[in-house]
């Protein structure tokens, strides 16, 4: 098959003639870049499920707090776009923050309960900047299908509310996180560990596993899930948890008793500055991409 080349486009009147030329089921990648192989499978499973793939790349400045880090974040556009190009996308929008928000800019989505515990809790305001950024990559590129990551669990509830209460016409999938060999959850902000906080971070994983395997085991009991994990946690001396959670995984409450939802485990950890999450369903067998596409929010 011979593929048309890939096109990179910078203003919005650009993107939207892009899109119009584009025929059938179209999916949309939103990204921040720094692409690692996480987004890829995002990337490969549009291409399987759709006829065109859109990617935007944008470091999304109101989804970072004051003390956050929007200035370092990593950025190398370049080598996004020859990972795309290869991985057959077929328009990538690249926008400056001045074309996202122009300074007279006033316009905010903000989804109520659901973004308030956990990240929320923790980062005020994020949600708030990710429920925005992507409503206006919804109207912009007009997806049939948006695919996002489990790694990112409670944005994915977050847009999926914000999709049912604005009735966007398109489909919310979610891939499961992608994990180096030790089982540390890709992220675009692994570049600032060190090499010893490299090795101290797997255990955000196994943090997770140690929770998995007591609930195989037959522990439902939220509250030894939890300490299950704080305990691995509490073992390694680089790693300073946030909070750890075993929450609804439809509604993001915390559970104080046990019950039969699918449950979300989730963690905020400090690895010498950088802060690390992850998460996981319980029962295991959920972490693939139909179960998290159901299971995750309403
Ligand atoms: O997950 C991300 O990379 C970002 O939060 C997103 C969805 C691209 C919005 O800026």
């Amino acid at each position: 098959m011979v593929r048309e080349i890939m096109q990179v486009v910078e203003t919005i009147e650009a993107l939207r003639e892009a899109r119009a030329a584009l025929t059938g089921r179209v999916g949309l990648v939103p990204t921040m870049g720094a692409l690692h192989a996480g987004h890829l499978s995002l990337v490969e499973q549009a291409r399987a499920e759709c006829d065109a793939v859109m990617v935007s790349i944008f470091v999304n400045p109101t989804q970072f707090g004051p003390n956050e880090d929007l200035s370092r974040y990593p950025r190398d556009l370049a080598h996004d776009l020859s990972l795309l190009e290869r991985a057959g996308v077929d328009v990538v929008f690249t926008p400056t923050p001045e074309l996202m928000y122009p300074p007279d800019f006033q316009t905010w989505v903000e989804v109520a309960e659901v973004s308030k515990g956990l990240e929320g809790e923790r980062r005020p305001g994020h949600f708030r900047g990710v429920a925005t950024v992507v409503a206006k990559l919804f109207n912009l590129f007009q997806p049939h299908a948006a695919y996002f990551g489990q790694k990112d669990a409670q944005q994915v509830v977050v847009i999926k509310r914000m999709v049912l209460d604005l009735n966007f016409p398109l489909e919310i999938i979610v891939c499961p996180t992608q994990r180096e060999a030790d089982g540390l959850a890709l992220s675009s902000r692994n570049v600032y560990l060190n090499a010893d906080q490299r090795r101290a971070a797997a255990v955000l994983s196994r943090a997770l596993l140690a929770a998995g395997a007591a609930y195989e085991g037959g522990e439902r009991h939220p509250e030894k899930l939890r300490a299950a994990m704080l305990a691995v946690l509490q073992a390694e001396p680089l790693a300073q948890p946030e909070y750890v959670s075993a929450a609804d995984a439809r509604t993001l409450q915390e559970l104080t008793l046990p019950g039969e939802t699918p449950v979300l485990l989730s963690m905020a950890v400090r690895v010498g500055t950088t802060r690390l999450i992850d998460n996981m369903l319980l029962p295991p067998a959920l972490n693939n991409r139909a179960d998290l596409t159901a299971v995750l929010g309403r």
